[in-house]
């Protein structure tokens, strides 16, 4: 009996993830050298683990609160105000079961039956997915590769914006592009938000993840031009910075007068995250700072690495990223990222994630997550310049 018809509308018509169709179709392939999933090889610090197994062992095994517990908040207004330069309250941090649940929680807040939120894209496709499943609309805003730059027009963003608009969603530093805000580009975009009543769904998951110009060790934020208390909600996740994406432990940063809806919202989801898995994220937050350290210093190592090996063939289009650890480069003639991810993956036997997987605007690029072990990305860099200088793409 066919079954799908059965399921919601948006069940059964959401696409499968471009990401994962290409690590599916690549996972299995002996020697391959993948670059498609966002995330770095390094498994968590045995010391933020070693928090968590001791509490498991102790038996911290049952239903907690649904905010997250007191010392994981504290925990965050703590990071927080170190690397904010002022002060933040264990209030405004709700913990939630990863980055995407925090996403989605904020969503399921804001969103009702057609309504929209505004996205620049390419982007990360989960907000567009979540939002779909709930009946919502993301409207995309196609920003625009430049002088060898990726630029948003904010004029074009503000334009996209309609009675239904609940939220102007932005990534900085962006996955994929590693685009970064600039502190003007935030002000301007809570400027319109503060003045349309609208919310600011705010990502900055890669925050420590920058390499502008300026030498500072992150990227502008909104918590450097927001009022803790205004319409804002800050998506986050420990996956990135402290290498626990398989943790699944994330927060959303909001006003607190939120607090008993998100608390109801995580209620109705997950009902809560382990206390065992968020003793390892106090440790992450009191003393990860210095494997923050590494990690972004690695990430900085293998931009350059990346840049300097495709500088040079003149059929591909390259931004040098900004922050995050993606690089997102377009092929001339490119017509099918998919396609063409999928060929790499049989060819060559290293594996991209095709750009249109990241909205109309990523179509004819590809995405490499580089924050990988030295000799592999050598070798990967390797086959992917080998197999341009003898294909075209699809
Ligand atoms: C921009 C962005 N936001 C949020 C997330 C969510 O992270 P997670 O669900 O792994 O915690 C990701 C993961 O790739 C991401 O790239």
């Amino acid at each position: 009996m066919n079954l799908i018809p059965k399921l919601s509308k948006p069940a059964q018509v959401e696409p499968d993830s471009g990401i994962v169709k290409v690590a599916m179709h690549g996972f299995t392939k002996q020697g391959i050298i993948a670059f498609w999933s966002g995330e770095g090889n390094l498994p968590t610090p045995e010391l933020f683990s070693k928090a968590a197994s001791e509490s498991l062992h102790k038996g911290e095994t049952f239903y907690t609160f649904q905010g997250g517990i007191p010392e994981l908040r504290q925990a965050l207004a703590r990071y927080h105000t170190r690397h904010y330069g002022r002060a933040f309250d264990a209030d405004n941090f709700f913990v939630t079961s990863g980055g995407m649940p925090a996403i989605q929680t904020a969503l399921q807040m804001i969103v009702a039956d057609g309504d929209e939120i505004i996205i620049p894209t390419p982007a990360w496709p989960n907000y567009a997915g979540a939002l779909r499943i709930q009946g919502a609309r993301p409207v995309e805003v196609p920003m625009t590769f430049q002088n060898g730059k990726w630029a948003l027009d904010l004029d074009q963003l503000f334009a996209a914006t309609t009675a239904r608009t609940k939220a102007i969603c932005l990534n900085s530093p962006s996955n994929p592009l590693g685009w970064v805000a600039t502190k003007d580009d935030l002000i301007a975009v809570r400027d319109f938000c503060r003045k349309h009543g609208i919310w600011i769904l705010g990502d900055e998951v890669y925050s420590h993840f920058y390499f502008g110009a300026d030498g500072k060790t992150r990227a502008p934020s909104f918590l450097d031009i927001c009022d803790s208390e205004e319409q804002l909600m800050l998506c986050n996740t420990f996956s990135k910075n402290w290498a626990m994406t398989g943790w699944r432990v994330g927060w959303i940063q909001a006003p607190k007068i939120l607090g008993p809806v998100i608390e109801r919202v995580v209620q109705y989801n997950t009902s809560g995250t382990p206390v065992f898995l968020q003793r390892g994220c106090v440790v992450a937050l009191d003393e990860g700072d210095e494997f923050i350290k590494l990690q972004v210093g690695k990430a900085r190592k293998n931009r350059n690495t990346v840049i300097e090996a495709l500088k040079g063939f003149p059929q591909l289009r390259l931004s040098v990223p900004e922050g995050a650890f993606y690089a997102f480069f377009g092929i001339d003639g490119m017509k099918d990222s998919m396609a063409t991810a999928l060929r790499i993956i049989d060819e060559a036997n290293v594996g991209f994630a095709p750009g249109a997987a990241f909205g109309a605007a990523g179509e004819g690029f590809l995405r490499m997550c580089y924050l990988k072990e030295e000799h592999k990305l050598a070798e990967g860099l390797d086959r992917f310049s080998n197999w341009l200088k003898n294909n075209r793409p699809t």
